[in-house]
């Protein structure tokens, strides 16, 4: 089982690349952000709930977000393991993680790949992207500022965490998409190899 952090700012491009990670190494892409939306599309209490922050371009409160990835994680399937897309956010997030990995999955995260892109590549994707996306933190510059730093000041502490674990590893995510998945799907590999050295 391989499971994966795909790490990085918002408009960093993780959703895009956890799409042909989950093709390649036949995995389940858990994002908390899509969760979110199907909730907020189905007009559920958790959507509302999770509305309130998300229109703001703030995070949702931590307990919340790690019940809705629970329940995500319990459902059965027979993916190969794991993508969390934009989970963990938060220093709690990631200690919440491991133990559910390991409670559900009796795993572990095997390594938290970072796609690294500068703020203002971040602004100008976001904003073209709110063109299309109809997501209303995408609408407008100020939300999508107070994302990115909602990002420094809560969530770019995750990878300290994970370099201190030896687990992180970043890419260059500014480029042509499938030269960055290329770059992924070699890190992934690497993975793959070591432990079939210890199998
Ligand atoms: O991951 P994504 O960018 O799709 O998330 C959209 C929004 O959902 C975030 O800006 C935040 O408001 C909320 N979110 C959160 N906690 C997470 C993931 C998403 O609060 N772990
Ligand atoms: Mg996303």
């Amino acid at each position: 089982m391989i499971n994966i952090v795909l790490f990085g700012p918002p408009g960093s491009g993780k959703g895009t690349q956890a799409q042909n990670l989950i093709e390649k190494f036949n995995l389940k892409q858990i994002s908390t952000g899509d969760l979110f939306r199907y909730n907020m599309k189905n007009d559920t209490e958790l959507g509302k709930l999770a509305k309130s922050y998300i229109d703001k371009g703030e995070l949702v409160p931590d307990q919340v977000t790690i019940d809705m990835l629970t329940d995500e994680l319990r459902k059965p399937c027979n993916a190969k393991g794991f993508i969390f897309d934009g989970f963990p956010r938060t220093a709690n997030q990631t200690e919440a993680l491991e133990n559910i990995v390991k409670e559900v999955l009796n795993s572990s995260i095997d390594i938290c790949l970072s796609l690294v892109v500068d703020d203002k590549m971040l602004v100008e994707r976001l904003l073209k992207r709110g063109e299309t996306s109809g997501r209303t933190d995408d609408s407008n510059k100020q939300i999508i500022t107070h994302r990115i730093k909602e990002y420094y000041a809560k969530t770019a502490e995750v990878a300290e965490l994970y370099k201190q674990q030896g687990k992180y590893v970043e890419i260059n995510g500014v480029g042509d998409i499938e030269e960055i998945s290329e770059k992924l799907f070699a890190e992934v590999a690497k993975l793959n190899n070591k432990s079939s050295l210890q199998n």
